[in-house]
């Protein structure tokens, strides 16, 4: 490429006017229109992107540095209507620094999405935007990052500025050198529980991560894992450990309808009955978070034929017993009521029995 495509006589005397040369360099072409997307496409392949006009500087660097044109076409700039906003196409950042000519943006053409930089004679409007349709052909401004890995320390992120750089800490660094790391608050091992601490920065620094488990028969309740992020907090609260309730034995083919708590815990059951099924117990259970349960066993489902049978036999059966029962009292009774020593110490027991003399028994 030679000095037409790429000012390098103004670059050249940026190089001997400034000490400092990384950072954005800018080129264009003042010979050559190109559609928006021609431009864009051209800036990609030879240098970073479509210019961003981010701030004053860069507007002022670029009406020193561009050609001055008396008429359009001018020259096009890395910004397009996305959705309804104006965005940095290299970045995606919708703008916060905007520098309109007077009365615009207009949408004229009602399909106006792209913007161009008047770079002109006219000192009034030079330096401004104007929005154009994205077919309208213009030249083409470019810029191409300098920042390399190497430029900042690994603690740093490094900033392109015009024909400049600067290296900033990165979140959670801070100090000239960027040499103090942000730290989180110590955590404290949980009852019941098991927590294990790492991180690049030491056990509590930034992107420190704790691991949280618990004894057997407890459960987390809460993120198992937490980070200690940039601003110095974790990312969520430490967890607890609760003890988880045993689970009830049902017997007699039921259903067990448990909800999980809020916080992720079972924390209540509700009983379900086969269709044609009785609950013999309780229905709801709720788990308390000592790890018992608030209702208490056994507990059955019955079926209401084998119910009805059991509460017959067990009629029949009382029935029989009481038989049985009285049978041997009539037998045993009928000699002690003859007792006279009997009648003597109690005289109104005679009384008492006389209605049940004879027999008792006639079933
Ligand atoms: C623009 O100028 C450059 C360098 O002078 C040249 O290589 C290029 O072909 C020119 N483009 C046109 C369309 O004349
Ligand atoms: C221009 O750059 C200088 C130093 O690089 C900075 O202090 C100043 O804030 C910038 N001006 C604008 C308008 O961004
Ligand atoms: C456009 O900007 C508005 C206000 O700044 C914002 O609410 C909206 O989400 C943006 N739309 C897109 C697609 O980014
Ligand atoms: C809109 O565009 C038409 C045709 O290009 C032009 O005649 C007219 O002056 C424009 N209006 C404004 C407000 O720029
Ligand atoms: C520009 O390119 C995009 C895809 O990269 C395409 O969707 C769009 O239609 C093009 N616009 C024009 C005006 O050619
Ligand atoms: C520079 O960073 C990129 C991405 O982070 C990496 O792929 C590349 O290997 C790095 N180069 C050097 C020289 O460290
Ligand atoms: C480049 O940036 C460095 C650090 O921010 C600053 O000290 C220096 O003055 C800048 N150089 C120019 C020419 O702006
Ligand atoms: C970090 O935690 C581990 C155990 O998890 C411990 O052995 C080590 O001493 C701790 N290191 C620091 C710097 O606290
Ligand atoms: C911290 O972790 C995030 C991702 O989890 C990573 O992008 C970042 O580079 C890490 N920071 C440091 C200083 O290691
Ligand atoms: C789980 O933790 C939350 C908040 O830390 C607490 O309100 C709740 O009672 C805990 N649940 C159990 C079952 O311990
Ligand atoms: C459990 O109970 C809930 C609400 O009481 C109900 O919506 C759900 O269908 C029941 N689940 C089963 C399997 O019966």
């Amino acid at each position: 490429m030679t000095g037409g495509v790429v000012h390098i006589g103004v670059l050249i005397h940026l190089w001997l006017t400034m000490v400092n040369v990384e950072g954005w360099m800018y080129h264009f072409l003042d010979n050559e229109t190109k559609t928006w997307n021609e431009t864009r496409m051209w800036c990609q392949k030879h240098y970073t992107d479509i210019v961003m006009v981010y701030d004053g500087n860069v507007t002022c660097f670029l009406q020193e540095t561009l050609t001055k044109k008396s008429s359009s076409p001018y020259y096009w700039i890395g910004m397009q209507k996305i959705n309804g906003n104006w965005t940095w196409v290299a970045n995606g950042q919708t703008v916060n620094y905007e520098n309109w000519a007077t009365n615009e943006p207009n949408n004229n053409m009602s399909n106006e999405n792209c913007v161009e930089l008047y770079i002109s004679t006219d000192m009034e409007k030079s330096g401004k935007w104007n929005d154009d349709s994205c077919k309208n052909k213009k030249y083409p401004v470019c810029h191409q990052a300098q920042c390399k890995n190497s430029t900042c320390t690994v603690r740093e992120d490094c900033i392109e500025q015009v024909n400049n750089f600067t290296c900033v800490c990165k979140p959670g660094f801070s100090g000239p050198q960027c040499e103090k790391v942000v730290s989180c608050d110590q955590l404290s091992m949980p009852p019941h529980g098991r927590m294990e601490c790492s991180g690049p920065y030491g056990n509590c620094s930034l992107n420190s991560t704790c691991k949280f488990s618990c004894a057997s028969g407890y459960k987390l309740n809460g993120t198992a894992e937490l980070k200690c992020s940039s601003s110095g907090a974790w990312s969520t609260p430490p967890p607890s450990c609760s003890a988880e309730c045993f689970p009830i034995v049902l017997f007699g083919g039921g259903l067990m309808n448990c909800t999980e708590g809020h916080d992720g815990i079972r924390s209540a059951c509700r009983v379900q009955c086969p269709p044609g099924h009785l609950l013999l117990g309780f229905a709801e259970f709720t788990c308390r978070a000592d790890g018992t349960w608030v209702s208490s066993f056994p507990l059955m489902c019955a079926s209401y034929v084998h119910f009805l049978a059991a509460l017959l036999a067990s009629f029949v059966m009382s029935l029989l017993c009481c038989c049985l029962f009285c049978c041997s009292n009539c037998r045993r009774r009928k000699k002690p009521v003859r007792l006279r020593t009997q009648e003597m110490v109690n005289p109104t027991y005679e009384a008492e029995q006389t209605p049940l003399e004879g027999p008792l028994c006639s079933v």
